[in-house]
């Protein structure tokens, strides 16, 4: 069953159920004008429309559309509106279009009307359903109104829309839509996630454009997707090159990932395998868990969006509750895909703490989790985090993530392949090194740590006349470099303590294998370091 055909259900039952308040989030307003339309029909209760420029309206059937909406001057107001929808005896249901700005700008009287409503209407066959891009609800509203997001176009309508293209254009000689062969799917992949406007905008482009349609156009119908998804601010759309073989070490966390790679393939679902949710990686930083994020993507050949945490608390862009719900929508709209939330802490952090806005981002949080715990959408989350001190225990119960990883400092064979791992992208053979020596100066190093000594042994030999590097540039780089795992010894200690009985390693040997090297020698101050 479709996830259109199911909210349209869902509606109805609401309707039928005498849910005298629903709150339809879409910005496809001609989509659910048409779903109300079909339950008025079905339901035989009249179906009215209101925007505040023709005011409350009846709305034809489809047979009798008119060529101009109907327009009733004296309910442009929407107090007057709502107030006329209390004076209906007959059964109606009426349909208010971008009605969030007057629940936004906390009218007082709009959001008496609606109370009013929601009393008087529970016991009559009268429905007031408001449709709005985003959810803006005043508080005084939330135990009167129901609210019920209306999911983006799914295969079918998109191959509804594509076909009725294809029979469009197949009388112009000038423009051809070749949909043989399995362009007709892969067309529709490229366009899902897209509202059925943005689609048919994307579709119209690519036949003005190149005067046809078909396979060669999928790049450009995904370059102006990826535009769409940006638009929203709050997702990016991540390219990445990277594999996971530029990924040193971390071998139980890449098995885990690679036997997970057909995972959302029809074949696994056959096979009984369950879609896997998400994965968070705690750890260290600069030990390659945003790399490994970005590897994942390549890996199982799926996009990764990348959710900007601090843009969906931004009041510039929405309500932080809308914005977390848009993100949600947007990549499940181009499900399969990997979700990438990077660093979870500094969003959710402090949570318990004081923090005055303590409200809105639990109800963030809460929102994020359900739809983590329930989603059945092939949406993979890869989370990452460096602070577990100040991660809700919410995040970290059971059935929310498949699995949490440590991420901890590399250990020998780990360090040995990192450096290998660098000295070949800046095309030096490895074996020209002394790794054994390397190895033992980067004890206590991070992954970013180690590339950073290659890189200054680089530049070392290129300024000294430009000569080859050498082990020796790369060691004496070492020496200069004071490691985070001293600055920052008890925050270490205190992590693998924590995760030790919570979390999986991502390293083969277990955790605590990079030993925090010098420690013996460092002057600790009495209380330990800050
Ligand atoms: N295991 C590794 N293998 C190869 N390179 C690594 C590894 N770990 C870190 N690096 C290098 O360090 C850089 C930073 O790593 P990355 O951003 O993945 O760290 P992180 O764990 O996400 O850190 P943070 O917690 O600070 O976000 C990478 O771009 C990579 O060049
Ligand atoms: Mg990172």
């Amino acid at each position: 069953m479709s996830e259109t055909f199911k909210q349209k259900r869902n509606l109805e039952i609401l309707i039928r159920s005498r849910y005298p308040v629903i709150y339809v989030v879409s910005s496809e307003e001609k989509r659910v004008v048409e779903a109300v339309g079909e339950i008025g029909r079905r339901l035989e209760k009249n179906v009215y429309c209101w925007s505040c420029l023709s005011g409350l309206a009846l709305q034809a059937p489809p047979s009798q559309l008119q060529k101009k909406a109907p327009v009733n001057n004296a309910t442009r107001d929407p107090i007057a509106a709502l107030k006329e929808t209390m004076d209906f005896k007959d059964p109606a249901l009426f349909v208010f279009k971008d009605f969030h700005p007057f629940l936004a700008r906390n009218n007082l009287a709009v959001i008496r009307s609606l109370r009013e409503i929601a009393q008087e209407f529970i016991n009559s066959l009268k429905t007031v359903i408001l449709i709005g891009p985003m959810l803006n609800l005043p508080h005084d509203l939330e135990k009167d109104v129901t609210v019920l997001d209306f999911p983006l176009p799914g295969p079918n309508e998109l191959g509804d829309l594509l076909d009725s293209a294809a029979r469009e254009v197949a009388a112009n000689p000038n423009l051809t839509v070749d949909l043989s062969g399995d362009a007709r799917e892969e067309i529709l992949k490229a366009v899902h996630g897209l509202t059925l406007a943005e689609a048919e905008n994307v579709l119209a482009k690519s036949l003005v454009v190149n005067g046809r349609l078909g396979v060669e156009q999928i790049p450009e119908i995904l370059t102006e997707k990826r535009q769409i998804i940006r638009k929203s601010g709050l997702l990016d759309y991540y390219e990445s090159e990277l594999s996971l073989t530029d990924v040193g070490g971390l071998e139980n966390l890449k098995q885990w990932l690679v036997k997970r790679k057909l995972a959302f393939s029809d074949r696994a679902r056959g096979f009984g395998l369950p879609a896997p949710r998400g994965v968070l990686m705690l750890g260290v930083q600069g030990c390659g868990k945003s790399m490994c994020a970005k590897a994942v993507s390549a890996l199982w050949n799926l996009p990764l969006l990348r959710m900007d945490v601090g843009r969906i608390f931004d009041s510039l862009v929405g309500g932080s509750e809308e914005n977390i719900r848009r993100a949600i929508s947007i990549a499940e709209g181009v499900a399969p895909c990997i979700l990438w939330v990077d660093e979870i802490d500094k969003a959710f952090g402090g949570l318990s703490g004081s923090s005055t806005d303590s409200g809105t981002s639990q109800r963030v949080l809460a929102t994020f989790l359900t739809w983590l715990a329930e989603k059945s959408s092939s949406v993979f989350v890869v989370a990452t985090a460096n602070n577990v001190a100040s991660l809700p225990p919410e995040l970290l119960r059971k059935g929310r993530f498949d699995e949490i990883f440590f991420v901890d400092l590399p250990s020998r064979p780990e360090r040995a392949n990192i450096l290998a791992i660098h000295l070949r992208r800046r095309g030096r053979n490895p074996a020209a090194f002394d790794l054994r020596q390397l190895v033992e100066a980067t004890d206590g190093f991070s992954g970013a740590e180690i590339e950073q000594a290659v890189v200054s042994g680089l530049f070392d030999a290129f300024y000294d006349n430009g000569r080859e590097v050498t082990t020796q540039d790369i060691l004496t780089a070492t020496l200069e470099t004071v490691p985070l795992s001293q600055t920052m010894l008890e925050e270490i200690e205190g992590l693998r303590e924590w995760c030790r009985a919570r979390t999986r390693p991502a390293s083969v040997n277990g955790q605590g294998s990079g030993k925090i090297s010098r420690l013996a020698n460092l002057p600790l101050v009495e209380g330990g370091l800050s």
